[in-house]
C-alpha cells in the first residue's frame, strides 16, 4: 500500500464531518486542474463473477490504497483493488454468498441495491455493523421468480455511507433474464464521480457539501473518464447503467443513436420505447438498449437543478453535466437486422388491486444544531437504529405518500418492496422503481406490495449525505 498522508487516511477512514474540513478553495481542485485524466482510451468493464450451478460465492475486500481511476494510480477505497468492484451474474433462484473482507479503518457493511431477497440474518441486513479488521459471511436466495434486471451494491453503515461510496465502494450486479434479449453485446456502465485532489488521493467535504449532497469533480464510467466505446453500424447493444453516484442525478443523451427503454430499476416495460433521454437519480438504473447508426456520438449527462436555490446564501443543488463517453459507429447504416424483442411478462398493475392501508412519510429539512447546519428528518425524527418508525403487516399492499417539504428533491429509496409509482399525473404502463425522486415542495404517491419476506429494514434519501445525517427510517414488516 503506498503511504497516505494522515489528511487522506482519514478522508478514507470515512471520519466524516468532524475530521475533515476543506475550503472550497483549498484542496478540492479535482484531477481536472492537474495532469489531464487518460481520455479516449478504450473502454472497459468490471471483473465479471458468474454464478454456476446456482450458486455464487465470492470474497469482497473492502480496503483503502492503490486504484486505477481515469487512467492514472489513485489512492482510494475498493473492493478487491477495482474501482467499481466485480460484477455480479445472477440467475433468478440463485444463492448469492459473499464474505466480507474489512480491511478499511471504519466500521462498514453491504448493501445489495434494489434485490428482492430477506432483510434479516445474514441476508441484506444494512442493521449489521462489520468492523475493521473482521470479516462477514453474508448469504442471500434469490426467489425463483426475482425479476431481471440491474442492481448493484455498496455500504451501508449509518454515518459512513456518502464517504465509503464517494471513495470508490460500489459494483454491479445483473439478474439475467430468462429468455434472452437478442443482442450483438452487452455492457455494464457503473457511472459514479469523484474528486481527486493532484496526488491522486480522495478529496475531503465540506459541511455545505454534505448538505447539499457532495458532487464529485469528475463523472466516471467504470472507473474511466470519457472512455472510448466502437461498436458497428445497425449492431443493437444493451446497456445496463448504474447511477452510483453519491448525490449527483443524471440525464443522460446519446443524440444521433436510436435508444430504447427496456426498463429502469427492478421495473420493465412489456415492450421498450423509444427515449430522448433518461433522468437517473443517485441509486436508480436504467436498461438501455442502443441501435448504432454510423459516426461518432457522446454519451452525455446534461444538467438537472435538483432545488436548494435560495437555501442557505443561495446556493443551488444543481447537478453539473459532463461528457462521459464517445462511442464511435463504423460501417454505412444500410439493412436492419433488428430481431424481435420478446415481450415482457405484463407487469403488475397496484392501480387496479385493492389497498390495504394508506400512509404519508414527510421528508423535511429544518434548523440543525450549530450554525449554518440543517437537519433532514422524516416524519420530524433523524435515523436512530433502535426505533422501529414505520410497522406494516406482511402481505399488505398500502399506498404511500412521499411528501417533501425541503427546498430540495430528495430521491426515496425503500430495501427489499419494490414501489410502483401511482400518481394520477402519470397514465402510462406500470412504472416500478426502488428510488423514486420527490421534487421540492411535492409530492409522490406510490405502492407497495410488502410480500414475500418479513424483517426489519429501511428507507431513505439515496442523497447518501443526507442519509448519513439522519434522513432515514426503520421499517418493520411482521
Ligand atoms: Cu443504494
Ligand atoms: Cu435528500
Ligand atoms: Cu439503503
Amino acid at each position: 500500500m503506498q503511504p497516505m498522508s494522515r489528511r487522506s487516511a482519514l478522508v478514507l477512514g470515512g471520519v466524516g464531518a468532524a475530521g475533515v474540513l476543506v475550503g472550497a478553495t483549498g484542496l478540492i481542485t479535482g484531477w481536472t486542474s492537474g495532469p489531464a485524466p487518460a481520455n479516449g482510451v478504450d473502454f472497459v468493464e468490471p471483473k465479471a463473477l458468474r454464478s454456476a450451478g446456482g450458486t455464487l460465492q465470492t470474497r469482497l475486500t473492502a480496503a483503502a490504497g492503490p486504484a486505477l481511476i481515469a487512467g492514472r494510480n489513485a489512492t482510494a477505497l475498493s473492493y478487491n483493488g477495482g474501482v467499481p468492484g466485480p460484477t455480479l451474474f445472477l440467475q433468478p433462484g440463485d444463492v448469492l454468498r459473499v464474505t466480507l473482507d474489512n480491511q478499511l479503518n471504519a466500521t462498514t457493511n453491504l448493501h445489495v441495491h434494489g434485490l428482492h431477497v430477506s432483510p434479516e440474518g445474514n441476508s441484506d441486513n444494512v442493521l449489521l455493523a462489520i468492523e475493521p479488521g473482521t470479516s462477514f459471511d453474508y448469504e442471500y436466495q434469490l426467489p425463483e421468480n426475482h425479476p431481471p434486471g440491474v442492481y448493484w451494491y455498496h455500504p451501508h453503515h449509518h454515518g459512513n455511507v456518502a464517504d465509503q461510496v464517494f471513495g470508490g465502494l460500489y459494483g454491479a450486479i445483473v439478474v439475467e433474464d430468462t429468455e434472452a434479449i437478442p443482442v450483438s453485446r452487452e455492457r455494464v456502465l457503473v457511472v459514479s464521480d469523484i474528486t481527486l485532489d493532484a496526488a491522486g488521493q480522495v478529496s475531503g467535504t465540506s459541511q455545505m457539501d454534505r448538505m447539499m449532497g457532495r458532487e464529485g469533480a469528475m463523472v466516471l464510467v467504470n472507473g474511466q473518464a470519457g472512455p472510448r466505446v466502437t461498436s458497428e453500424s445497425s449492431a443493437r447493444e444493451r446497456w445496463r447503467v448504474i447511477n452510483a453516484c453519491t448525490s449527483r442525478y443524471l440525464k443522460l443523451r446519446l443524440d444521433g443513436q436510436s435508444l430504447q427503454l427496456l426498463g429502469i430499476d427492478s421495473g420493465r416495460f412489456q415492450l421498450p420505447h423509444e427515449v430522448e433521454e433518461v433522468v437517473l437519480a443517485p441509486g436508480n438504473r436504467a436498461d438501455l438498449l442502443v441501435t448504432m447508426v454510423a459516426g461518432q456520438s457522446v454519451l452525455r449527462t446534461l444538467p438537472v437543478d435538483r432545488g436548494g436555490a435560495g437555501m442557505m446564501g443561495g446556493s443551488a443543488a444543481s447537478s453539473r453535466g459532463a461528457d462521459l463517453l464517445t462511442l464511435d459507429v463504423v460501417g454505412s447504416t444500410t439493412s436492419s437486422t433488428s430481431l424481435a424483442i420478446p415481450e415482457q411478462a405484463v407487469p403488475r398493475d397496484l392501480r387496479t388491486e385493492a389497498v390495504t392501508g394508506r400512509r404519508e412519510l414527510t421528508f423535511a429539512m429544518g434548523m440543525g444544531m450549530g450554525a449554518g447546519m440543517m437537519s433532514f428528518t422524516v416524519d420530524g425524527k433523524q435515523f436512530d437504529p433502535t426505533r422501529v418508525d414505520t410497522v406494516v403487516q406482511a402481505g399488505a399492499i398500502e399506498e404511500w405518500t412521499l411528501t417533501n417539504t425541503s427546498p430540495m428533491d430528495h430521491p426515496v429509496h425503500l430495501h427489499v418492496w419494490p414501489m410502483q409509482i401511482v400518481d394520477p399525473s402519470r397514465n402510462g404502463p406500470p412504472e416500478w422503481q426502488d428510488v423514486v425522486n420527490v421534487p421540492a415542495f411535492s409530492s409522490v404517491t406510490v405502492r407497495i406490495p410488502f410480500e414475500g419476506f418479513t424483517g426489519k429494514t429501511v428507507y431513505h434519501c439515496h442523497i447518501l449525505d443526507h442519509e448519513d445525517v439522519g434522513m432515514m427510517g426503520i421499517i418493520e414488516v411482521r
